[in-house]
């Protein structure tokens, strides 16, 4: 199959190279990207489509996701986000994400969004996610990834809240399965 990781020499590197499986610290996954709002991310109204922050979301927590696992990483999940405040077109807005916890093939990364004006420099936080993903091999199958290392407090509180969010997450799991009702949450396809 033809897809960007074969295209592109380097991506395919993060596919075939032999996994590095040593622990890593979780600050060496620090992910940060800012991105002015413009037009294109907004509604007529000028209010930044939640969507175009959950977008960032996602591509900050994936590049956290790769730079820890030194792989392809695939988005398995992401836990409810609130928005606590809304964006407008000219606002900063920063994404900074962080591996929380690693399990066998799937990382906990919790991303932190705040925005910023520019005529002030006041800043808020708007919104906080959690998300989960998950390393793959050459055959896009699940594979081990290195364990991280929490080396502050504040780290080391992240790693244990993140093993509380995946135990609620595989309860949650099996609660579906067991009623017959895991999967397609969505509506059906037409037609
Ligand atoms: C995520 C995916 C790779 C899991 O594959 P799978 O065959 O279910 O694999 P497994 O059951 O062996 O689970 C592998 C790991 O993923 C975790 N996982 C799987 N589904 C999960 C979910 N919904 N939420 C959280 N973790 C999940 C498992 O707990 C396991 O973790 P561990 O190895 O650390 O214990 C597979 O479902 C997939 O490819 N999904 C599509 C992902 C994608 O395309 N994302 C982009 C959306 S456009």
């Amino acid at each position: 199959m033809t897809d960007a990781f074969t295209l592109r020499p380097g991506l395919q590197k993060l596919t075939e190279a032999e996994p590095d499986l040593s622990p890593r610290p979780a600050s060496a996954s620090a992910t940060v990207i800012t991105q002015l709002m413009e037009i294109e991310h907004a509604n007529n109204a000028g209010y930044v489509h939640g969507g175009t922050i959950m977008r960032l979301v996602d591509g900050a927590a994936g590049i956290a996701a790769m730079k820890h696992a030194r792989r392809r990483v695939v988005t398995a999940t992401m836990d409810e986000m609130s928005f606590l405040a809304p964006v407008f077109i000219g606002d900063l807005v920063t994404a900074k994400a962080m591996v929380n916890d690693v399990h066998r093939s799937s990382m906990e990364v919790g991303v932190r969004v705040d925005v910023e004006k520019i005529p002030t420099g006041e800043r808020r936080h708007v919104a906080s996610a959690h998300l989960v993903f998950v390393g793959l091999d050459a055959q896009g199958k699940p594979t081990p990834v290195a364990p991280v290392i929490a080396e502050t407090d504040q780290e080391r509180r992240r790693q244990a809240q993140a093993r509380v969010r995946r135990e609620q997450r595989l309860l949650r799991k099996a609660a579906l399965a067991q009623a017959g009702l895991e999967g397609g949450t969505g509506p059906a396809p037409a037609g």
